[in-house]
């Protein structure tokens, strides 16, 4: 049985020499990003025996506390890729602007963002969190051909440019969902043997759901396409939706995400008169995450259309998010353009 296991590196190298989808720079970057993942495992699950719980004592960009785990986490993934020599330049909602390479180490063509410890108001309580990643090319400088100044300019791309999206999820196992354009693949972590395995080759995501995703405590406040989508769920078999519906919210994104890919479903953090423009990140929790749905066959929105297609204006942007089961997408779409 252990030698028909493909690793993540066999994988990736399958990726790379048979169907040419990657170079061996984006191999490296995408390996390197898994190892960082390892070790943030590790300090998730080592919590207070490590001293890892609690406040870091400072706020992030977006005036939230930080944890020490986000802390730590967003130094492992800088200190895992600076050094390789195939990133322009890094950015990460912990840190206001981009993380330049430092001049010692060479540049690479590609930019990667990330969201280093994804639902982290949910670690101190002992539930899954994790950590999602968007990696971009750096265009051209204008002029010379070389590579671009990797300011915040050069990351402000649509999502629909994503050479590659993941994100791992620190639950009952250690997972890394990926895609690099051919699919939405699953990989365990076999801790043992230090490396992630295979587990779910090219996940779909069922069409059609009877399980919806949203913070209900915000409903007072949400667009009235939003409000008519769930109160025709919540009316079940009595409804026009003529089924009952079931609800998960376990606010922490990579959870429910990878709940959603598991058994399908319908995601939502959409505008409301409190988030006006959204309450998600575009960059590095929206996007990477959109590309990973519609890989798996699902579908994603900013209820206006494709939510891949949104053109940023700002490295932490917020933006709407409502994705998952393609049919229940298409409708709460539609409820918004009538
Ligand atoms: O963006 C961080 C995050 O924790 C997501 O992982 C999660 O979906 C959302 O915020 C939870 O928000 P709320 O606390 O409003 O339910």
């Amino acid at each position: 049985m252990a030698t028909s296991r493909i690793s993540l590196t066999r994988f990736l190298i399958e990726r790379q020499r048979d169907k040419a989808l990657i170079n061996a720079d984006l191999r490296l970057l995408i390996e390197t990003v898994a190892r960082a993942c390892k070790a943030i495992s590790h300090a998730v699950n080592k919590g207070a025996l490590a001293g890892n719980l609690g406040s870091a004592g400072t706020d992030n960009v977006q005036g939230e506390v930080q944890k020490k785990l986000d802390v730590l986490s967003n130094e492992i993934l800088l200190e895992a890729n600076e050094w390789g020599g195939n990133l322009a330049a890094l950015a990460s909602e912990e840190m206001e602007d981009p993380h330049p390479i430092p001049t010692h180490f060479p540049k690479g063509e590609y930019l990667l963002l990330f969201d280093p410890l994804d639902g982290s108001s949910n670690i101190d309580v002992n539930v899954s969190v994790g950590t999602i990643f968007s990696v971009l090319r750096c265009p051209k400088a204008a002029t010379g051909g070389g590579y671009c100044e990797a300011d915040e300019k050069a990351f402000l791309q649509p999502g629909t440019q994503q050479i590659a999206a993941g994100f791992a999820v620190y639950g009952p196992s250690t997972m890394l969902v990926l895609t690099v354009g051919d699919g939405t693949h699953g990989f365990t972590l076999d801790r043992e043997m230090g490396s992630f395995v295979l587990t779910h080759p090219d996940i779909r995501i069922p069409e059609d759901t009877a399980e919806f995703a949203i913070n209900m405590s915000n409903m007072r406040r949400w667009e009235p396409a939003v409000k008519r989508y769930i109160d025709e769920c919540l009316a079940g078999k009595t409804g026009v939706r003529g089924k009952d519906f079931n609800m998960r919210w376990v606010a922490s994104m990579v959870s429910d995400v990878y709940r959603i890919l598991t058994r399908g479903g319908i995601f939502m953090y959409p505008r409301d008169d409190k988030n006006t423009a959204g309450r998600l990140r575009l960059m590095y929790e929206a996007n990477p995450m959109s590309f990973i749905i519609e890989q798996a066959g699902g579908a994603s929105t900013d209820g206006n259309g494709r939510l891949l297609d949104v053109k940023p204006e700002g490295l932490h942007q917020r933006v709407a998010v409502i994705l998952g089961s393609k049919n229940e997408v298409e409708r709460v779409t539609s409820y918004h353009k009538g």
